[in-house]
């Protein structure tokens, strides 16, 4: 990634006033349960999005990135009609002032923007665009704002700006990660737990495998599958589909049609799959993970239906040259599959991984492996 602090005074002509960046996550397990109040286990990643920000005389934002050609430039009354990708920045913006009733006494900003999180992986770009403009905005404004409201403020700026349905999931990882640790985040009880991974210490890699099959949740099967969920819990007669007991669970989904009990099923065993992976980290037994994952996948692909055919080639690819466990990441329809591997063994499940998909017909995937990083945060400090 190039230096954000030159690229903002090539841009606007003045040095920043400071840097702020955020990460991109991989979830390690539980998807789709965010907005069903269930619970998940992400790591924020060493793949972040910069932004160098200053304040304004005026009432006008100007925001420029690497990623795109031109400057966007709004008042801040009108923040709320922006479009394209600068929906996402200039959405936060709006629904961080809206969050704290200070759009009247605030001056604008000029932002510049650069990552180096893939868009499209299912790593959640979106997510540390927005945390990194929110850190970056809510600081040099001078706002109260708690990291746990920002999660709020990033989501609606997805929802209503960006228009992408989204639950809490990725903001939650950007915003509250720790280093070397996963975060136990329990959407129904609303509460968020630190779990150290110990991946490093146990000689243990997050491997992952972008398909290159591109996804975009402001449209297609994410909004789909999220109004199926919503119609199961209304035939359970529950608030969420998480509140479904995982005890006795095929009884109580048998009133439901199969292609909705199939739904449910995966919300409801991907949350205990949750528990279940937080434990074992917690007891110091990161290896348990891998089974963990493999059945997760086996769940999107088979009751959630959100996989797709080059992401099993990889997670099938990856368990088979030696991978503990594979699974696909973040909301599906495309995107990536993650793989946990002893860490001197990387590069080779890399490649046989990327032979065995492409041999299949399928896209050359890309590899990279991640470590557990810290959430947002200032940058030049
Ligand atoms: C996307 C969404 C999240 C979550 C995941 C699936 O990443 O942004 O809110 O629903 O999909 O777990």
């Amino acid at each position: 990634m190039r230096d954000v602090a030159t690229d903002f005074e090539r841009a606007f002509g003045a040095a920043p006033e400071g840097t702020w960046s955020a990460p991109g996550r991989v979830n390690l397990v539980g998807e789709h349960t965010d907005y069903n109040g269930g619970a998940s286990l992400p790591i924020a990643i060493d793949r972040r999005t910069a932004v160098a920000a200053a304040l304004r005389d005026d009432d006008v934002v100007r925001v420029g990135t690497a990623f795109a050609d031109g400057i966007v430039e709004m008042r801040i009354a009108d923040l709320a009609d922006a479009a394209g990708w600068s929906a996402y920045p200039l959405g936060v913006l709006w629904a961080l002032l809206d969050a704290e009733t200070a759009a009247d006494r605030v001056r604008g900003l000029d932002l510049w923007i650069d990552s180096d999180v893939p868009v499209g992986v299912g790593v959640s770009s979106s997510a540390a665009l927005e945390a990194a403009v929110c850190v970056a905005a809510a600081e040099l404004w001078g706002l109260p704002t708690t990291r746990e409201a920002m999660v709020a403020i990033c989501q609606r700026a997805e929802n209503v700006v960006a228009g992408a349905p989204t639950g809490t999931l990725d903001q939650s990882a950007a915003l509250l990660s720790h280093a070397d640790a996963a975060l136990l985040l329990d959407f129904g009880a609303d509460t968020v737990e630190t779990v150290p991974l110990g991946l490093d210490a146990a000689g243990l890699a997050v491997l992952v495998i972008d398909s290159t099959v591109r996804h975009d949740h402001t449209s297609g099967g994410y909004g789909v599958r999220r109004r199926e969920c919503e119609e199961a819990a209304a035939l359970l007669g529950v608030a969420l589909l998480a509140d479904v007991p995982a005890a006795g669970l095929e009884d109580a989904l048998a009133p439901l049609p199969e292609a909705l009990a199939r739904r449910a099923r995966h919300v409801v065993t991907d949350t205990l799959r949750c528990r279940e992976a937080a434990a074992a980290v917690r007891d110091g037994r990161p290896r348990d993970l891998g089974p963990i994952l493999t059945a997760a996948h086996a769940s999107m692909r088979d009751d959630f239906e959100a996989s797709v055919p080059a992401v099993d080639a990889a997670a099938d690819a990856a368990v088979a040259a030696g991978a503990l466990g594979a699974r696909i990441t973040g909301g599906g329809f495309g995107g990536a599959c993650i793989a946990l591997v002893d860490v001197d063994r990387a590069d080779e499940i890399a490649a046989a991984v990327t032979a065995r998909v492409t041999g299949a017909g399928h896209p050359t995937p890309t590899t990279f492996t991640v470590r557990a990083s810290a959430g947002a945060g200032r940058a030049d400090r």
